[in-house]
């Protein structure tokens, strides 16, 4: 255990477990800068490259099986890990399930959610590299909030883009990030070109992740002492994520079962990722199978309703351009409470997960998602975030479709984050003021039209230069 100063429980994972090992195929690589030419106003910095080394070997590793997690990381994990998993008896019940239900429960923290185990991981490596600010782009919050707090205790400065939709839902959570030494900024914002833009064209534009993304890429490409700080998506932040998955492996041991089926919430795949993949491992290690299920919002169904093809992350086209599935970075969701859930595509692991039948998809609406989230409150005591409240729907539809004659389902769904500042919206939903928003049908066939020649465009060779 190394020098360690706080004391470790022994089912906290000394290692990240890495997918990419056993499924090679995942690795996807991107559209190389010369093929953009032309088909994309791209700022050319290409933030992400400049990752620290650590970071970016992450994301590509096909060698190791299981990463080991540095002792600083490990020492602050272990102030909040290993995280509860617990049966949900009193949901069975409920329900009548013909089920065992459990869930992991990652709202456990100072921050609320699971964002904190790559925060912390990131702003670790970052400052290793001697870089002195991280700036980010966050759609419901969850992700700035655990970047703050992760640049306070290393010491770097720390600036958010924070989607304008969401901002104004949850002002206190802006209190939380400024708390801890982060300057936040509503995005879009005039402080970018890419927000200037945004509110050129409409002031009262309500903001997407893609676009706070991009005003923060923006920002970190102005000085050599500034990085951007990605939430989701990459392979990095899914590795840091694993240690959920791997907790979960060692209590559902522990309580001597094995799930048949892993349900999780879908924004661009970290926490689904985080508590799916180590099941993967565990099931390829005893010759079992194991049912992968994510819960994306109906507000932005890029799994069930988009395309899987190369496309952009942020609105500013820095980021690698990947096969993902996508409803275009154009798409602007209806603003539903689940901000987390808005991102336009799922991240590439996930995309290639879906691609090839590893998990299936549902949407579900957020009138759906709060009642499940109340029902979650009401019997496990605990109030989910908006996004996990998606989770719990997913996973009641998934065993009320389970038949009464059979074996009794096993399912675990992860909790990725408490919604004691979503309040306001629970609070709306009890008053039956919040709406079933599905997509906006205008908004995403222009966007998926945009998408696809956008492909065309990639796909014509290069000019010779
Ligand atoms: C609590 C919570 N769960 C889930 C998500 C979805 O993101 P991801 O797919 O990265 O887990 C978010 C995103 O902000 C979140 O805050």
């Amino acid at each position: 255990m190394g020098d360690s100063r706080v004391p470790r429980d022994p089912l906290l994972p000394t290692h990240w477990f890495n997918i990419l090992h056993d499924r090679p195929q995942y690795l996807t690589s991107a559209v190389s800068r010369s093929r953009l030419a032309g088909a994309v106003k791209a700022a050319g910095q290409g933030a992400l490259l400049q990752q620290p080394l650590s970071l970016a070997r992450q994301s590509i590793n096909t060698a190791d099986r299981f990463i080991p997690i540095p002792d600083e990381i490990l020492d602050l994990y272990a102030q909040y890990r290993p995280t509860p998993l617990r049966r949900a008896v009193r949901l069975e019940e409920h329900l009548g399930a013909n089920a065992r239900i459990y869930y992991k429960y990652e709202g456990a923290n100072l921050t609320g959610s699971h964002k904190l185990n790559t925060a912390l991981a990131q702003a670790y490596y970052y400052s290793r590299a001697g870089v002195k600010h991280l700036i980010t782009g966050t759609g419901a919050g969850q992700w700035g909030t655990a970047l703050a707090y992760a640049c306070q205790l290393m010491g770097l400065r720390c600036t958010i883009f924070w989607v304008r939709s969401t901002l104004r839902q949850k002002p206190i959570r802006g209190e939380m990030m400024r708390l801890f030494g982060a300057v936040v900024h509503e995005s879009p914002s005039d402080l970018t070109e890419v927000g200037r833009r945004a509110l050129k064209e409409d002031p009262e534009d309500i903001g997407t992740l893609a676009g706070a993304t991009g005003e923060a890429l923006a920002l970190a490409a102005e000085d050599t002492e500034s990085r951007f700080a990605v939430g989701s998506g990459e392979n990095s932040v899914l590795l840091h994520q694993t240690v959920i998955g791997r907790e979960a492996v060692s209590q559902m041991a522990q309580l001597g079962d094995f799930p048949d089926c892993v349900i999780a919430c879908m924004g661009a795949g970290s926490n689904f990722g985080g508590i799916t993949l180590p099941f993967l491992g565990a099931a390829k290690d005893s010759s079992r199978s194991v049912r992968l299920v994510a819960v994306e919002s109906a507000a932005c169904p890029k799994l069930t309703r988009g395309r899987y093809l190369y496309d952009l992350s942020d609105s500013l086209g820095t980021t690698p351009v990947t096969k993902i599935y996508s409803l275009g970075s154009t798409y602007v969701p209806p603003p539903v409470y689940a901000g987390g859930l808005r991102h336009h595509s799922a991240g590439p692991l996930a995309s290639a997960m879906y691609a090839d039948g590893s998990l299936e998809a549902m949407a579900i609406d957020q009138v759906t998602s709060f009642r499940a989230g109340m029902l979650f409150c009401e019997t496990e005591g605990i109030l989910p975030a908006p996004e996990a409240a998606h989770a719990v729907a997913g996973m009641i539809d998934v065993v009320s479709r389970h038949p009464r004659q059979a074996a009794p389902l096993v399912v675990l769904v992860n909790i990725s984050g408490h919604g004691l500042l979503d309040l306001g919206a629970y609070s709306r939903f009890a008053a039956g003021e919040i709406e079933p928003v599905t997509a906006d049908e205008d908004s995403l066939s222009l966007s998926l039209s945009a998408l696809e020649e956008f492909n065309q465009r990639i796909a014509e060779p290069a000019e010779a230069t």
